[in-house]
């Protein structure tokens, strides 16, 4: 009888004053939170100060970051991952490349430049009516947008990695842009031209 009073007197006071949920926590992967000056999660200050001198000192800068500040894509009690990132963002080379595996890119982007195989119009990256992102990241062995993207800023067009790491390798892309589309060596083709 006694611990069904308390019980309910418990109760009460849980409806009225409220319980306060613990703050969701990744455990084990602390994460700076970026931009929020709080460097008390450790560990990685290197890569947060890494990431911030890439962005000071290149050409092009993702004008996600440049309208909306690191909130925009990481939150400091974010469950996405290591990165804390507010939405799912694949980890690797090869990806499972399906629209909710990038909803992160998704929020702001398109969508139609992954899933259009034949577009004039879904994105810029075609030879013709490809679409060569569509190319890219499907088969057998789908990319990550960060083999060719970096997503915080670069000093090539289209935020266009100079360099992707692949396994052990700093593999060049060597990305040349022109007035209707580009072309690239990469490690892992032949120099390859696509024109819109
Ligand atoms: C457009 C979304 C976006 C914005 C804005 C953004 N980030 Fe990121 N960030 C990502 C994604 C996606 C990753 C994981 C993939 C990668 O590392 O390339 C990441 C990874 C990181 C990493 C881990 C890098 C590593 O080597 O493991 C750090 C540190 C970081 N971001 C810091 C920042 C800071 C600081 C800002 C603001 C100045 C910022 N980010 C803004 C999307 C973003
Ligand atoms: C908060 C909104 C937002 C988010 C989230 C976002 N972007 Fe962007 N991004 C933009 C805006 C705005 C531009 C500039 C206009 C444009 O080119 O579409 C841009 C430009 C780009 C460009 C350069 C386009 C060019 O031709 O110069 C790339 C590449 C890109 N984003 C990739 C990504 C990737 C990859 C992600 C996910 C990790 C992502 N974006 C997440 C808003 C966003
Ligand atoms: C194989 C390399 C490659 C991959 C993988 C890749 N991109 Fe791109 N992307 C490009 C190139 C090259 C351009 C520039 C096209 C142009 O303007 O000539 C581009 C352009 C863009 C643009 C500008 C708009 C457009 O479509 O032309 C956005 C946004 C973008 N990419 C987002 C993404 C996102 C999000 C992913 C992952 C889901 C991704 N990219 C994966 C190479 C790539």
């Amino acid at each position: 009888m006694k611990l069904i009073f308390t019980v309910l007197a418990l109760m009460v006071v849980g409806l009225l004053g409220g319980f306060n949920l613990p703050e969701y926590r990744n455990p084990g992967k602390e994460f700076p939170v970026p931009g929020s000056g709080d460097s008390s999660y450790s560990g990685n200050d290197e890569k947060e100060a890494a990431v911030r001198n890439l962005i000071r000192d290149s050409r092009v800068i993702h004008a996600a970051l440049e309208n909306g500040g690191c909130e925009v894509c990481h939150l400091p009690h974010s469950p996405g991952g290591p990165w804390k990132l507010n939405a799912p963002f694949p980890e690797g080379f090869y990806v499972t490349a399906r629209k909710d595996s990038f909803e992160l890119c998704f929020g702001c982007h398109d969508s139609d430049l992954l899933e259009k195989e034949v577009t004039t119009t879904a994105t810029e990256f075609r030879n013709g009516a490809q679409n060569l992102h569509f190319r890219h990241m499907n088969g057998d062995k789908p990319r990550n947008c960060t083999v060719c993207h970096n997503v915080h800023a670069s000093d090539a067009e289209h935020l266009i990695n100079n360099k992707v790491r692949f396994g052990k390798w700093m593999m060049p892309l060597n990305y040349r842009p022109d007035e209707t589309g580009g072309s690239c060596s990469p490690g892992c083709h032949d120099a390859q031209r696509y024109s819109r």
